[in-house]
């Protein structure tokens, strides 16, 4: 397996500088690629930016202090501890609008997704305003590049945010052929200057997760099997990545490990409640809609079919009641109504052992009637002893955006999306 990271951007944004003038902070790690990365400092100086360099001990041993200060016109900083550049760490990330890791060895990139402080990079890392652009551009041979614990580190540190410009595929200097080169500095310039025009947004997600529940009597419910560990893992991967999420959670479902702020809701009127309160009063980026909603709720309960509706406190045992149930309005077509402010929705399907044909068709009707931008797809056929199941992401058109294995990927595929710096549709409904 690799890492799974966006190609590098074209080269074609380098026409028309952007973000001139911008402050850049370039972190050298030891790698054989270090050369490139002083083209690429090169390529900023020229460019308009004001360039500061971060070099570890071991990137040192591949270049020069002297080339560094020489290209930047600043000095280069490697030592936490160095007299007189004591808070450089906190002063760096104030004084940067963008970090760029150029090259990132495997070790430093393992080290950051860590959280360890105790070099440079980690500090600046950990230091960081997570509502500026922080780059990585992996330099490493390919044994290293697709190791589990490097391609779990770019995973991790995709989900707090940080972008990866994605190695090239070639010879290696250790004469191996394979992905871990380090990308064209015209492209990491490119890629820098575009995180720069699309700075980290901190979204204000809602995310409803678990099932209603829907009074049979006063003791007796209609219910569904959702725990609400779907939309709970989103909660989570969304508020690490530094966004500000509410969960609207079933009662009974599940609680996030973040412990982010949440309501929670019994009855789908609860729900439709709250939501109508919430969306009104708020202005969400993004909605995501995982609740397990009820399509029915209890109308009457007789005893036998003459006999007028039962009492609601609790039916007599025995006998053979009959429940009259009428539907409930589907939420999320009204979800965009009861929204001053436009938002990305994220609907969700759950198909019972459709085929790929019904499944697609299931998801454009999702679509076609909710207007959402994106429609998480999943099939109780595919679902594993442990309760769990894979998961298609479609995007507007219907396509496939990508097959999440499990609800961890499903949340991480997520957070990706609704952070790419591709601008939100905001579709309305049609
Ligand atoms: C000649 C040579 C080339 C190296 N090239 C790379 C490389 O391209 N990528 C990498 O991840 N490590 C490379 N290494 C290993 C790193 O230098 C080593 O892991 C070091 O501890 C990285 O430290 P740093 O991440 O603090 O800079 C290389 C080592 C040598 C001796």
């Amino acid at each position: 397996m690799r890492p799974t990271v966006e190609a590098a951007a074209s080269s074609n944004a380098l026409c028309a500088p952007p973000n001139a003038g911008s402050n850049l902070l370039v972190v050298f790690t030891g790698s054989i690629a270090a050369y490139k990365g002083c083209d690429v400092v090169s390529r900023l100086v020229q460019r308009g930016h004001r360039v500061r360099c971060v070099a570890t001990p071991s990137a040192l041993k591949f270049i020069g202090t002297v080339t560094l200060e020489g290209l930047a016109g600043t000095p280069v900083l490697s030592d936490t501890y160095a007299a007189g550049s004591a808070l450089e760490h906190i002063h760096l990330t104030r004084w940067a609008d963008a970090v760029l890791v150029c090259p990132a060895t495997a070790n430093t990139l393992n080290r950051l997704a860590a959280g360890l402080a105790d070099d440079l990079p980690g500090a600046l890392f950990l230091a960081h305003d997570r509502s500026k652009p922080w780059l990585m551009a992996p330099a490493m041979n390919p044994a290293m590049w697709t190791h589990p614990s490097t391609v779990a580190s770019v995973q991790k540190l995709q989900d707090w945010g940080v972008r990866f410009i994605a190695p090239a595929e070639g010879r290696m200097a250790c004469g191996e052929i394979g992905e871990g080169r380090l990308a064209e500095p015209k492209a990491i310039v490119a890629a820098t200057e575009a995180a720069l025009a699309n700075p980290v947004r901190r979204l204000r997600v809602l995310i409803t997760a678990g099932g209603t529940v829907e009074p049979v009597d006063g003791v007796r419910v209609l219910t569904n099997t959702s725990t609400g560990a779907t939309g709970a893992i989103i909660a989570d991967h969304l508020s690490r990545a530094g966004h500000e999420v509410l969960l609207l959670r079933a009662k009974s479902a599940v609680a996030t490990d973040s412990a982010c702020p949440e309501e929670t809701f019994v009855t789908f009127s609860d729900l439709e409640a709250a939501l109508r309160r919430l969306l009104a009063t708020n202005s969400f980026d993004v909605v995501i809609h995982a609740a397990a909603v009820s399509d029915y709720r209890v109308d009457a309960v007789f005893m036998d079919a003459d006999s007028p509706p039962a009492p609601a406190e609790k039916l007599p045992s025995g006998g053979t009641p009959i429940i009259k149930l009428r539907p409930n309005p589907r939420l999320v077509d009204s979800l965009r109504d009861w929204s001053p402010a436009p938002f990305t929705l994220v609907a969700f399907k759950l198909t019972c052992g459709s085929g790929p044909a019904q499944s697609a068709e299931a998801v454009n009707r999702l679509l076609a009637h909710s207007g959402a931008d994106f429609v998480v797809h999943n099939d109780l056929a595919a679902r594993r002893a442990d309760g769990t199941f894979p998961a298609d992401i479609h995007l507007r058109d219907g396509a496939l955006a990508v097959h999440c294995a499990d609800r961890d990927t499903l949340a991480a595929e997520l957070v990706r999306l609704l952070t790419s710096s591709k601008p939100f549709s905001h579709a309305t409904n049609p």
